[in-house]
């Protein structure tokens, strides 16, 4: 604990000296960018966070297997939560409700969005992966609603957001697989990933955030699609996932997915930038897998969608789809290119800041 202690207390020092107030490190490669003469000094803060990383990593890898050990004498949680209340409500986010500091709405939610129920040993462990980036409020809705149902799951959990650094063009494959691999580097037995937009909140707390032997789609009936899943071949997100566009429009799709299925069929392509068809060509690496995805019933698996700007179609999605299946094994989790920028825990959530790079000109 001293040591810990003492490893914070230099963290934060150069934290406050040397990172703006968001914390963020990337505003600095900015500075490297533009200012060859600070590349040494930057670059030894590099190690540092890296150094710091490695060992908190560590600590809290530590400290979970004691607090797991210290729930062997409870009994599994039953297999149907009994708190559970069906349908909800979306409520109002209350003004005093603040992503930065402690919330008193979510007593038991451990620092970095972490829970584990108290009177039981959870049958599941989950990590919830929310890609992210500038779309503040929604995210404050997100985590203010979400972690109280999944309490009530009773579901050992932790939501990192995955945020994409830099305002370019967001590449939600890369933030994907990227985020996997940082989360099986802290926490090497996560079994299973629930991939979750942030704009969406589920509004039946019945529909189970646990990975079942198939990939297991989520978000069947949408308020925006008034309920109704448009097509069936349609899968995605919790990972959201789905066959090739159908005339008649489309879904979103949420995936809840075992880390195996993951790796087997590698992850996302990253090739797509910008709006559409990453989802699409996850769905034809599932199906090219033989595996099947399973869905709940429309009438729990409904989320309520928060209204967000939109992103610029990609025009080159269809080019890549039609490749989709040769694409497989090259193109995914096994060869994704990014840099971690910075790995930080606030009270509700575990965020990785990520930089993606630049779509190709
Ligand atoms: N996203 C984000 N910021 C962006 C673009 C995308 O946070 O600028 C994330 C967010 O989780 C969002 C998801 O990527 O829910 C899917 O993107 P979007 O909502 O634009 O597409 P839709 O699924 O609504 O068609
Ligand atoms: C896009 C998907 C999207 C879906 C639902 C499709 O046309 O390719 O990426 O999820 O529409 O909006
Ligand atoms: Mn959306």
């Amino acid at each position: 604990m001293i040591l810990t202690s003492i490893w914070n207390l230099i963290y934060i020092i150069q934290r406050s000296l040397f990172y703006n107030n968001h914390g963020y490190k990337y505003m600095h490669r900015n500075v490297r960018q533009q200012n060859n003469i600070s590349i040494n000094y930057f670059e030894s803060m590099d190690q540092f966070e890296e150094t710091y990383r490695t060992f908190l990593h560590s600590f809290l890898k530590n400290y979970l297997s004691i607090s797991n050990s210290r729930n062997i004498s409870l009994n599994y949680c039953p297999p149907i939560p009994p708190d559970l209340r069906g349908p909800l409500t979306v409520n109002e986010v209350p003004i005093d409700f603040s992503l930065r500091m402690n919330s008193s709405y979510h007593h038991d939610v451990k620092f970095g969005g972490y829970y584990q129920p108290k009177t039981c040993v959870a049958r599941h462990k989950v990590a919830i992966i929310v890609p992210y980036r500038d779309r503040r409020e929604i995210l404050r809705h997100f985590l203010f609603h979400t972690h109280q149902i999944l309490q009530r799951q009773q579901l050992d959990y932790r939501i990192y957001v995955c945020e994409q650094a830099f305002n370019k063009t967001f590449n939600k494959g890369i933030v994907m697989n990227s985020c996997f691999k940082e989360i099986l580097k802290f926490q090497p037995d996560t079994p299973c990933f629930i991939m979750h937009d942030v704009d969406l909140l589920l509004i039946d707390d019945r529909n189970m955030y646990t990975c079942p032997t198939f990939p297991r789609h989520l978000s069947v009936a949408i308020d925006k699609f008034r309920f109704y899943l448009p097509y069936t071949s349609l899968v995605g997100g919790v990972l959201g996932m789905k066959y090739f566009p159908d005339k008649r429009g489309f879904s979103v799709f949420y995936l809840a997915m075992r880390r195996e299925h993951y790796l087997l069929v590698n992850g996302y392509s990253t090739e797509y930038w910008g709006w559409g068809g990453e989802d699409d060509d996850m769905y034809a690496r599932i199906i090219s897998k033989e595996l099947k995805v399973e869905r709940p019933p429309a009438s729990i698996a409904r989320y309520k969608m928060l209204k967000h700007t939109h992103q610029k179609l990609n025009p080159a999605r269809m080019k890549f789809l039609r490749t989709a299946q040769t694409r497989i094994n090259s193109d995914g989790v096994n060869n994704v290119k990014y840099h971690l920028l910075s790995t930080s825990f606030y009270h509700l959530y575990t965020h990785f800041l990520i930089d993606v790079g630049e779509a190709p000109k």
